[in-house]
C-alpha cells in the first residue's frame, strides 16, 4: 500500500551523514545525522575528510536509523538517496551503499535532488500539521550551497525564479566567520552573537542588481565585512579566537562571547541585518510576481533566528513555512519525503546511478 509505504533516505552530500525511515511520506519514524566536527578548524568542509567521515559513518548511521524506527531493511518499500548536488566523493559513499543494498535486497532505488529534499522537508512539516502547501508556492532554498527561488506547482513541478550570482548566503556566513576566526560553520554563531549587537552600527550597502531581479549576490557584502576588518584592525582578537579553536573544534557561545568585544558583534549584527534585508526583498518581490499562496524558507540558514523574527514581521503576501531546525540543516527525513511522490509514480532510478556534482531542480 503505497499510503503506508515506509522509505528508506540516504543523504551524503556534504559534511553530514544521514539516514531516516519515513512512512507515507509524512510521518517520520527516525532520522539520525552525524555531523562531521572536523571541519571547524579549516573553516570549510574539506572534500577529502568529508568522504572518508562519510564511509567511517553510513553503516553504523543507516543501522541506528532502522534500529530507532522499529525496522528491518526488508520493511523499506524502497531506498531513496541524493544523487546530487553536492561533493562527489561525498555522494559516491551514500549512492554506492544504497545500491548495495536495492541490489542486494531487491528494492527499488529512488535517486532524490538534494535541493527538492530542502523543500520537501517544509512539504512534509506542513502536511503534519494538517495545513498543507497552497500551490502555486514559493520556495526559497538557502544553505551553504544554494541561494536559489522557485516556483512551485501542484504535483510538484518546480521553476527556477532566481539564485545567487555568487555566493551562497550559508556560504557568506562561513566566510564572514573564518576571517574573523570563528571557524565552521559560521551560521549558528555569528547568528547567535549577531543578536547581541547593534545592527545600525555598520552600513552595509545591499547589493544592485541588473538583470533579473529574483537574483542574489552575496560576495560584495562579504568585501565590504573584509574592508572593514581592514580598515578596523582586529589582528588580536581573531588570533586569540583561532587559538581556541586549536584548542576545541566547537567552543560554547559563551566562549565566543567572552573572546568578543562589542564593537564585533556590531560588526557581525550589521551583516547580518543585511544578508536578512537581501532574502525578503528578494523574496516579498517574487511573491507578488507568482502570486504565491504559501512560502517556504528551507536550508540551513532556515535556523536563522534572525530571518524567521524578519518573516514573521514583514507584510508578506502568502503565509511563510520554515522547517524545525534539524529539518532545515541537512537531514535524510527530506530526502525520503521528496522521494515519495516519485516512489508512487514508480519513478525508479537504474543501479548505473551516478554522483553528479551539478544537477539542477529546474
Ligand atoms: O542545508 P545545510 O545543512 O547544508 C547545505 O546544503 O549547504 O546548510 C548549512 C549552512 C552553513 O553555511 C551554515 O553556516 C548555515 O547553513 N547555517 C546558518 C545557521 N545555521 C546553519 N546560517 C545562518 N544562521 C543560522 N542559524
Ligand atoms: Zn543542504
Amino acid at each position: 500500500m503505497p499510503g503506508t509505504a515506509r522509505i528508506l533516505g540516504i543523504e551524503s552530500s556534504c559534511d553530514e551523514t544521514a539516514a531516516a525511515v519515513v512512512q507515507g511520506g509524512v510521518n517520520i519514524l527516525s532520522s539520525v545525522v552525524a555531523s562531521q566536527l572536523a571541519h571547524a578548524k579549516y573553516g570549510g568542509v574539506v572534500p577529502e575528510l568529508a568522504s572518508r567521515e562519510h564511509l567511517r559513518a553510513i553503516v553504523p548511521v543507516v543501522r541506528e536509523a532502522l534500529a530507532r524506527a522499529d525496522a528491518g531493511l526488508e520493511d523499506a518499500a524502497a531506498v531513496a538517496v541524493t544523487e546530487g548536488p553536492g561533493l562527489v566523493g561525498s555522494l559516491l559513499v551514500g549512492i554506492t551503499y544504497a545500491k548495495g543494498l536495492c541490489f542486494a535486497l531487491g528494492k527499488p532505488l529512488i535517486a532524490v535532488n538534494h535541493i527538492e529534499g530542502h523543500i520537501h522537508a517544509v512539504v512534509m512539516e506542513a502536511r503534519q500539521s494538517g495545513a498543507p502547501v497552497r500551490f502555486p508556492a514559493l520556495a526559497l532554498v538557502v544553505s551553504g550551497g544554494h541561494t536559489h527561488l522557485f516556483e512551485v506547482r501542484e504535483g510538484f513541478g518546480y521553476r527556477l525564479l532566481g539564485k545567487t550570482r555568487d555566493d551562497a548566503a550559508g556560504e557568506a556566513y562561513d566566510k564572514v566567520a573564518k576571517l574573523l576566526g570563528f571557524g565552521y560553520p559560521g551560521g549558528p554563531v555569528i547568528d547567535r552573537l549577531a543578536a547581541l549587537g547593534d545592527p545600525d552600527a555598520v552600513r552595509f550597502t545591499l547589493a544592485r542588481m541588473k538583470g533579473n531581479p529574483a537574483d542574489f549576490s552575496f560576495s560584495g557584502l562579504k568585501t565590504a565585512v573584509l574592508r572593514w576588518v581592514e580598515a578596523n584592525p582586529m589582528e588580536e582578537e581573531v588570533a586569540r579566537r583561532r587559538e581556541r579553536l586549536r584548542q576545541i573544534d566547537h567552543p560554547g557561545v559563551e566562549q565566543w562571547l567572552a573572546l568578543t568585544p562589542k564593537r564585533t558583534l556590531d560588526l557581525l549584527a550589521s551583516f547580518q541585518k543585511t544578508v536578512i534585508e537581501e532574502l525578503m526583498r528578494r523574496l516579498d518581490a517574487a511573491a507578488e510576481q507568482i502570486a504565491a499562496r504559501t512560502i517556504m524558507i528551507s536550508g540551513g540558514v532556515a535556523c536563522n533566528a534572525g530571518l524567521r523574527a524578519a518573516a514573521a514581521r514583514a507584510p508578506l503576501p502568502a503565509p511563510v513555512l520554515f522547517p524545525a531546525s534539524d529539518l532545515s540543516t541537512d537531514n535524510a527525513a527530506m530526502i525520503a519525503a521528496a522521494a515519495f511522490p516519485k516512489f508512487e509514480r514508480g519513478e525508479f532510478a537504474p543501479l548505473s546511478l551516478a554522483a553528479k556534482a551539478n544537477l539542477a531542480l529546474a
